[in-house]
């Protein structure tokens, strides 16, 4: 029995700021953000949003589209990594929100948790979801994961051009009609790292960027190489001798930090999987050098980003690869339509990979390619650090669902934030009841707290017509 995703619906807010704006204020070059980041457009939440609301508007939206009752759903997951509660779950909030739509107590029979990994724990929730379904637990019920989150960075810092904000509600069901996930290749990777974290009371991560980036592309590899023996082992996909598995795998969506992490984890993988097969030699003729190794190629990550002169080299090695005719081809086949979406909303942490899914499938079905029977692999990523890999495998229904995607008119009229009105929403100097842009049919947030100390954290929302 196929179990996956069914549709997904997605809830982005209203305010942005432009990376050009944000560049010349900073005085950063506008093609560094463009070309470097690959950023034009970043999502930010109003005075009167949290991930709670956005978790809430995107799976309000997804019930409505499919004319679902809370009857039809035994499970509804949040995964963030901006939680509001050290101990109240966000699902509990979205759920009091969409009583206020479907009645009091009308969830009651279902059941579900908020997820933490960073960016990789709305995979998880999936994974969880799907086997939830496989072991026949669900009653006919379907779930649904949501995955919601704010990442806001330090004004003045290197990951300030890497924010955004957003949420994804993905139904999941048996028989879906968009993607049924491989079963018995879900592979993953654990280690304790601290290449990006949040200790409580900080609203903004402490991050070693560079480190984060070499870290995300080796836990994504190793949960790759795990793949690739499972893959391998059920017969899922079958290789001759001078073939790579990502020949058998039709897209790759990846975690997307920034547009061009996605890109550069690719060239990464292709790296990879390439340099012992046939066509390496003719990709190195084209490179025009060989491909370097550090000084000692068993050292640790820091060992190696100390390494200037191979870093160097690799940078330079890296760049001329994704220069290759051959990279540039299997970049716009497997890869490129994921993250038109990431370019002008930013990151989501758990949100932008699922934001990816939802970029591919709609720009590849403008194409007019068919879509049916492709396999999408996934690279999932959290810090701290945790990598997913899995597939799932498009279905002959996916016209149903895609043929009504449009990411613009999804996203609908956005306002443009100047840097004053930016710093300030940054700041919290905002008020909560002084938004910038109006509220339509969606859920907004009016207070935090209450009159006495003993409610000291409670969060009220409406439905805002
Ligand atoms: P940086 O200091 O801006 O990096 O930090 P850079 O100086 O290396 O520049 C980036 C790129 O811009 C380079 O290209 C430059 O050459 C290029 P590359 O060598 O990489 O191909 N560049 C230009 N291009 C065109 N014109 C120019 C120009 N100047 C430079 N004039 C960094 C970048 C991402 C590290 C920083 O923004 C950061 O710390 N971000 C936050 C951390 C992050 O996103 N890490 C990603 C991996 S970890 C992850 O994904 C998990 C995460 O989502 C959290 C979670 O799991 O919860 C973060």
């Amino acid at each position: 029995m196929p179990v996956g995703i069914d549709d997904m619906a997605i809830y982005v807010p209203k305010l942005y700021i432009d990376s050009k704006d944000f560049a010349i204020a900073r005085g950063i070059d506008p093609h560094k953000l463009e070309i470097g980041i690959g950023i034009y457009k970043m999502a930010m939440v109003d005075t009167n949003q949290d991930p709670a609301c956005m978790a809430a508007n995107a799976c309000l939206k997804l019930m409505q589209k499919n004319d679902l009752k809370p009857l039809d759903i035994g499970r509804m997951y949040v995964a963030t990594e901006s939680a509001l509660d050290e101990s109240k779950a966000m699902n509990s909030f979205v759920i009091g929100m969409l009583e206020q739509i479907y009645g009091d107590g009308s969830f009651e029979h279902a059941g579900g948790i908020e997820c933490k990994f960073a960016c990789v724990s709305g995979s998880y929730a999936l994974y969880d979801n799907a086997n939830w379904i496989r072991a026949e637990e669900n009653n006919d019920r379907a779930a649904i994961v949501i995955v919601s989150d704010i990442a806001k960075y330090d004004l003045g810092s290197a990951g300030e051009y890497t924010q955004g904000a957003g949420a994804i509600a993905m139904l999941v069901k048996e028989n879906p009609r968009l993607v049924a996930f491989d079963p018995k290749v879900t592979s993953t990777i654990i280690k304790n790292e601290y290449d990006f974290y949040r200790p409580f009371g900080r609203e903004t991560p402490l991050v070693n960027g560079s480190y984060s980036n070499y870290l995300y592309l080796i836990q994504v590899k190793k949960a790759f190489d795990s793949y690739r023996e499972k893959a391998i082992k059920t017969k899922l996909i079958q290789l001759q001798e001078d073939e790579s598995i990502t020949d058998k795998i039709d897209y790759i969506s990846v975690h997307l930090p920034y547009r061009k992490m996605g890109e550069k984890a690719l060239a990464y993988l292709l790296r990879h999987e390439w340099r012992c097969l046939p066509r390496w030699k003719q990709i190195i003729e084209e490179v025009g050098m060989d491909e370097p190794t550090p000084k000692d190629p068993r050292g640790t990550i820091e060992s190696i980003l100390a390494d200037k002169d191979f870093m160097k080299a690799d940078d330079q090695f890296r760049k001329a690869f994704m220069r290759t005719s051959i990279f540039k081809q299997v970049f716009e086949q497997k890869m490129a339509s994921s993250l038109e979406a990431s370019a002008i909303i930013g990151n989501l942490y758990t949100a932008s990979m699922y934001m990816g899914l939802r970029s591919l499938l709609e720009f590849e079905y403008k194409k007019n390619i068919d879509l049916e029977n492709k396999r999408i692999g996934f690279g999932s990523y959290g810090s701290g650090s945790s990598a997913m890999v899995f597939s799932g495998v498009i279905q002959s229904t996916y016209k149903e669902i895609v043929k009504d995607m449009n990411l613009e008119k999804e996203i609908g009229e956005r306002s443009k934030l100047d840097m004053q009105e930016y710093i300030r929403l940054h700041s919290n100097e905002g008020k909560m009841n002084e938004p910038i842009s109006n509220s339509n049919n969606e859920f907004v947030l009016v207070k935090i707290g209450g009159n006495t100390a003993d409610k000291a954290g409670l969060r009220e929302y409406v439905f805002s017509n």
